[in-house]
């Protein structure tokens, strides 16, 4: 495993402007593999990521959904909850185009579905800290997204499992 990195959110805003400047970021191809309890605020992160991504629709959770798709933003954005699916189930819905297509895939949950996700993707594990403050331990799997990590100034955190 690489170096993990971390982001201390103050406020629901705060969460905002991480999400806003990790959306930025983002390019074809790229994949957030975000974890987290109930309520952390994955889909409050994803909201906020595809505003930044200047989605103009209204981004729900894809809890029932399982995968919606925006396409008024700079890239499509594939917003995917996998909560309620078995890897046999997912495994059936052809991810790997999403995740290899011309968007911008987050997922929630993500962990659930390991052996499903490509290699290089920026893991996020939310943590909720304070009713209102969260702690984003984020685990980049690739050069790509570790770059990102230090070009964001995130603080080095010790190796442990995002
Ligand atoms: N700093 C913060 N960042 C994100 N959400 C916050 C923050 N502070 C408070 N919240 C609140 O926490 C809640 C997060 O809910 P959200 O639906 O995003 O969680 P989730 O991780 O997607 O849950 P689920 O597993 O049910 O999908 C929201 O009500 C949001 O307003
Ligand atoms: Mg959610």
């Amino acid at each position: 495993m690489g170096q993990a990195y971390r982001w201390n959110a103050r406020s629901e805003q705060e969460t905002a402007q991480f999400a806003g400047r990790l959306a930025a970021l983002a390019g074809p191809g790229t994949v957030l593999a975000l974890d987290g309890d109930l309520g952390a605020g994955k889909t409050r992160f994803a909201q906020a990521f595809a505003a930044g991504l200047g989605v103009s629709e209204v981004v729900n959770s894809p809890t029932f959904t399982i995968i919606k798709e925006y396409e008024t933003g700079r890239l499509p954005f594939y917003h995917m909850d996998v909560y309620r699916l078995s890897t046999e189930e997912a495994d059936e819905l052809g991810l790997e185009e999403y995740f290899e297509g011309d968007g911008v895939s987050l997922v929630e949950w993500a962990s659930l579905i390991e052996p499903l996700l490509p290699e290089e993707r920026l893991r996020i594990r939310i943590a909720t800290t304070g009713p209102v403050s969260r702690r984003f331990d984020c685990m980049p799997v690739g050069e790509k997204y570790e770059s990102w990590c230090r070009e964001l100034g995130m603080e080095p955190a010790a190796e442990e499992e995002a």
